[in-house]
C-alpha cells in the first residue's frame, strides 16, 4: 500500500457524523442541513437540454484536450469576465470539475526527489482553514503541506510570517482560495502582488482555486481572479494556474466540469498527466459546458438569489453570532462565543439537538498551527437552501444562541 493513504485525515463529514452519534434532533423541526456547500437552487433547463443534446457523442472516445469549441467558449468567457487573452490551445484545460484538477495537480508539479537530493521533504502551503482536499494532494505527491493561518484579527489574511526562510526555500506548491473557503475573503491587488512577490523569490508555482469566484453580491465590483490580477501587475502568467468551476456558478455540482488555464508550459504537462490519468471530460457534459460557459443570465439569477437570501439573513445571525457579510462566497463564517462560551463543536451538536439545522464546526476546517487551530470557535453556515429554509434557519439559530 502506498504510506502516504495513512497521512489522510477524515473528511469533515465524516468528522461530523462521529460528533453527531447518538444526537437526535428535535422532531418537532424538519431538518435544514446547511453544512455542506452543495449548491440546491435549480440546473437551468438549457444546461440539461444541451446535456440531452450531447448524448450522441456517448459514441467516441473523447481526448483529455477537450473539444476546441470547449476551450474556445471558456477563452471567451475568460475573456468577458477577466479581460484575459488566452489562448485555447496552450492555456486552457477542461476538467472534471475543480477537486479532481486541485488534486492531480500537485502529482504533476511536486518533485519528491529533493528529499534525496537536497536531504529535505518538498512543502505545499495552504490556507488554514481550507478545503481538505490541498492537504491529501500535497500528502499523496510526497510533500508536505504547512497552514498559514486565516484569522480575524488579521482580515483572514495569509500568516507569511509562519513560515522560515529555510522553508520557504522548501516551498513547490501554494494554494490559494479566492473567494475563500470557508472564510469568503477574496484576495485584493496588493494580497496578489505580495503573493507573486513570493513565488518569484522562491521560485513556487500558485494554484488557484477559484470555485466561488462567481458568487458575490457587488455587481460593480466581481472578485479579481489570479490570471487577472497578474495581467493587472503586467506580469506573465509563469508559474500561475488558475482552477474555476461550474458547479457553484451554474448550479451543476453533479456535472463535473471546471477548467484550468495559466502557464501554458505547466498546462503542457499537466495535459501529458491526465492523458494517463484517464480522466477526459464525456461528451455530453463538453456540450453541456460550452452552453453554460457561454450564458450569464443565469449566473446573474443566481446570484441575485444568494444576494436575496445573505440581505436577510446575515443580520439576524449577526445579532447572535460574531459574522458580516462575507466579500464573495455563500458562506457565513459566523464566531459562535458572542452571547456565551461554548465550542464549535458544542455549538453545531446542540443547534442539532434542539432545533435540527446542521452546521459545519469551524475546527474541522482547519489544523492546528503556531498553536491555534484558526477554525475552532467557528461554524460554517452555508446559505445553500431556499430563501425560507435559510429564514427558518436563521431564527432556529437565534434562538439556541439566546439560550445558551
Ligand atoms: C474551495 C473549494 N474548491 C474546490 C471545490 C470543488 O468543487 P468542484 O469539484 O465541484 O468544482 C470546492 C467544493 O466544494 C470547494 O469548496
Amino acid at each position: 500500500m502506498n504510506p502516504h493513504l495513512a497521512q489522510l485525515q477524515p473528511y469533515p463529514f465524516e468528522k461530523l457524523r462521529a460528533l453527531f452519534a447518538g444526537v437526535t434532533p428535535n422532531p418537532q423541526y424538519k431538518e435544514i442541513k446547511l453544512s455542506i456547500g452543495e449548491p440546491q437552487h435549480p440546473t437551468p433547463a438549457f444546461i440539461m437540454e444541451a446535456l440531452a443534446n450531447g448524448l450522441k457523442g456517448l459514441a467516441n472516445y473523447p481526448t483529455t484536450q477537450g473539444i476546441p469549441a470547449l476551450r474556445q467558449a471558456i477563452a471567451a468567457w475568460c475573456q468577458r469576465r477577466y479581460d484575459l487573452a488566452l489562448n485555447p490551445e496552450t492555456e486552457i484545460l477542461p476538467v472534471n470539475g475543480s477537486r479532481e484538477a486541485l488534486f492531480s495537480f500537485a502529482q504533476t508539479v511536486i518533485d519528491p526527489s529533493v528529499s534525496k537530493t537536497r536531504g529535505h521533504v518538498p512543502l505545499v502551503v495552504s490556507p488554514n482553514p481550507f478545503y481538505q482536499i490541498y492537504e491529501g494532494a500535497a500528502y499523496l505527491a510526497g510533500a508536505e503541506p504547512r497552514f498559514l493561518n486565516n484569522l480575524p484579527g488579521n482580515d483572514f489574511a495569509f500568516d507569511y510570517g509562519a513560515l522560515s526562510a529555510e522553508e520557504w526555500a522548501r516551498v513547490q506548491l501554494f494554494y490559494v482560495c479566492s473567494p475563500g473557503n470557508p472564510t469568503g475573503k477574496v484576495l485584493s491587488l496588493a494580497d496578489w502582488k505580495t503573493l507573486f512577490d513570493l513565488s518569484d523569490k522562491y521560485g513556487f508555482i500558485i494554484a488557484s482555486d477559484e470555485c466561488y469566484s462567481e458568487i458575490y453580491f457587488d455587481e460593480a465590483n466581481p472578485p479579481i481572479g489570479g490570471l487577472q490580477a497578474a495581467s493587472l501587475l503586467g506580469r506573465t502568467n509563469e508559474r500561475l494556474v488558475m482552477f474555476s468551476s461550474l458547479s457553484k456558478r451554474s448550479n451543476v455540482p453533479g456535472m463535473r466540469s471546471g477548467f484550468v488555464a495559466g502557464d501554458a508550459a505547466i498546462i503542457r504537462k499537466f495535459l501529458l498527466y491526465r492523458t494517463y490519468h484517464g480522466c477526459a471530460m464525456p461528451p455530453p457534459v463538453q456540450t453541456a459546458s460550452v452552453a453554460a460557459w457561454n450564458d450569464e443570465a443565469h449566473v446573474l439569477d443566481n446570484r441575485n438569489q444568494y444576494r436575496e437570501k445573505f440581505a436577510a439573513c446575515t443580520p439576524l445571525i449577526a445579532e447572535v453570532l460574531g459574522t458580516g457579510m462575507p466579500d464573495a462566497s455563500f458562506y457565513l463564517w459566523a464566531r459562535v462565543d458572542k452571547l456565551a462560551p461554548i465550542s464549535d463543536s458544542e455549538f453545531a451538536r446542540g443547534l442539532l439537538e434542539h432545533y435540527n439545522v446542521v452546521v459545519l464546526p469551524g475546527s474541522f476546517l482547519a489544523r492546528e498551527a503556531n498553536g491555534v487551530n484558526p477554525g475552532a470557535g467557528f461554524v460554517r453556515i452555508a446559505l445553500v437552501a431556499s430563501l425560507a429554509e435559510c429564514l427558518d434557519a436563521a431564527a432556529r439559530i437565534r434562538q439556541f444562541a439566546q439560550k445558551l
